[in-house]
């Protein structure tokens, strides 16, 4: 038997490991001209300006959900595909066409966050905490669905939902958190209300509108035609002319409500008077997802063209029992975050807290710029948004990229002035310019700073 040499060895060590780095590092050679890479449709990315409005939304919604003692919880995005069947229901558009699925793996992109709130409630026994949860989320949805202004294929939910109370007040409590929400955002919205009944006055309404549709079927679209028999409510809020028509004369499941879900109509009424919230019924809102008993509710806008829908919600008293958990009832409501975005930037983003730099250091030669980079560093650990630019460009560049920055100050060092300790302090609103006191050690310069900036 022979043995590898010492300098075999070292040849096969060189081969198996060096040689493949040295490959690795031979230079890679791009096509001429690569192939721009964009997002894909429906998809979209919120840019650095636009974040501001987000984060405005966010920030508003998450202190108006607290006032009203709710919870954050967050779940994952991907849940498994049965979860949404059975919940949102197997006959709806969203089930149907809308899912994201990877049906090798049996699960789905979430459509909406409720069933996976529902999901994880039951998951972690939390009425057993707390007999009537509250609980709120923010996150990105998807549904596929065709793109247009307000639409989109991954779209952003505030969603909230009472888990435990049946009570009418809590329907129209929620409702005027809702209200209160797109208040304080400064959006005028219409609310708009119905009931679906429940398990006792719906199945059969629901007979008496298919004979009723059977009959006016040749009026019917074709995707109402279908409709009429596995989903024969969804006909009611088609959006196509000549089937709206014929729904006017349609048999009013308002009118059909069993004793107990009119009485729970008419305080939730009442209850949205006492509160001051103006609304009015819409016996067509029949909403597309399957799990919706009694109330439900929607905020409109005109300002959006065809996607009218702010915000949307209602009562779901049997689905937590459906899909496995305990019998309690729940109501909740979701708000599209780009519609709400849009009608913001459409009205001017009247409100939106001014975001920009407390301060732009604009150092004006190499030497400046390792004594500014340290005040800017002691600064910020201050808690002050400081800004620098690292290139000993021209004031006047300088300048103009503290404004582009939003600065309220900026500081002005060049080489004569750090000679002489001193720089120039500027307000960037009245362009006032005064001299500021630049000796002592960087941390005295810094506190004669913040002296300044929070006077
Ligand atoms: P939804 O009506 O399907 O209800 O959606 C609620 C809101 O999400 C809509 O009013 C709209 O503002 C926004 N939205 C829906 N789809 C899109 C989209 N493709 N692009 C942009 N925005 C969209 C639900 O999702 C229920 N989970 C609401 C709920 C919560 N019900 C009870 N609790």
């Amino acid at each position: 038997m022979t043995f590898p040499s010492f300098s075999d060895l070292i040849l096969n060590f060189s081969d198996s490991i060096i040689l493949p780095v040295r490959r690795a590092q031979a230079p890679v050679v791009y096509p001429e001209r690569s192939l721009k890479i964009q997002a894909i449709n429906g998809f979209k990315d919120i840019l650095p300006d636009s974040v501001v409005r987000w984060q405005h939304i966010e920030q508003r919604a998450r202190d108006i959900f607290e006032r009203f003692g709710m919870q954050e919880i967050r779940m994952p995005i991907l849940e498994k595909t049965e979860l949404f069947v059975r919940s949102i229901g197997e006959a709806t558009d969203v089930v149907e066409k809308e899912m994201y699925t990877f049906a090798d793996k049996g699960i789905t992109m979430r459509p909406e966050a409720t069933a996976s709130i529902m999901r994880a409630f039951i998951e972690h026994g939390l009425h057993v905490q707390q007999p009537v949860q509250r609980l709120y989320t923010i996150g990105p949805m998807f549904r596929h669905e065709r793109p247009q202004k307000g639409r989109l294929r991954q779209f952003h939910q505030l969603d909230a939902e009472i888990i435990g109370a049946v009570e009418a007040q809590v329907d129209a409590e929620l409702i005027a958190m809702g209200q209160m929400l797109l208040d304080e955002l400064g959006l005028s919205v219409s609310l708009e209300l119905n009931s679906l009944g429940c398990p006792v006055c719906r199945p059969p309404f629901k007979e008496r509108l298919v004979v009723y549709l059977e009959r006016i079927s040749t009026g019917l679209c074709e995707d109402c035609r279908r409709r009429t028999h596995t989903n024969p409510l969804r006909v009611l809020d088609c959006k196509k002319p000549t089937c709206r028509e014929l729904a006017q004369d349609a048999p009013s499941l308002l009118e059909a409500l069993c004793p107990d879900c009119d009485r729970h109509f008419h305080e939730v009424e009442e209850a949205l008077t006492r509160l001051g919230i103006g609304f009015s019924r819409n016996r067509f809102m029949v909403r597309g997802l399957d799990y919706y008993t009694r109330t439900t509710f929607e905020f409109l806008t005109t300002d959006l063209g065809a996607q009218a829908a702010v915000g949307a919600g209602g009562r779901y008293d049997g689905l937590i029992e459906q899909l496995g958990g305990p019998a309690l009832p729940g109501i909740g409501f979701a708000m599209g975050m780009e519609r709400i975005a849009l009608l913001l930037e459409q009205q001017g983003d009247a409100g939106l807290p001014a975001v920009g730099a407390d301060i732009f250091l604009a150092a004006l030669g190499p030497e400046t710029i390792a004594p500014c980079s340290l005040l800017a560093h002691l600064l910020r650990r201050e808690g002050v948004r400081a800004a620098m630019d690292y290139s000993s460009r021209s004031l006047k560049a300088q300048l103009k990229q503290a404004n582009r920055q939003n600065a309220r100050f900026t500081l002005i060092v060049g080489t004569d002035e750090l000679a002489r300790q001193q720089g120039t302090l500027r307000n960037m609103a009245s362009q006032e310019q005064r001299p500021v006191d630049l000796s002592g050690s960087a941390a005295e310069q810094c506190q004669r700073l913040l002296r300044v900036l929070r006077a």
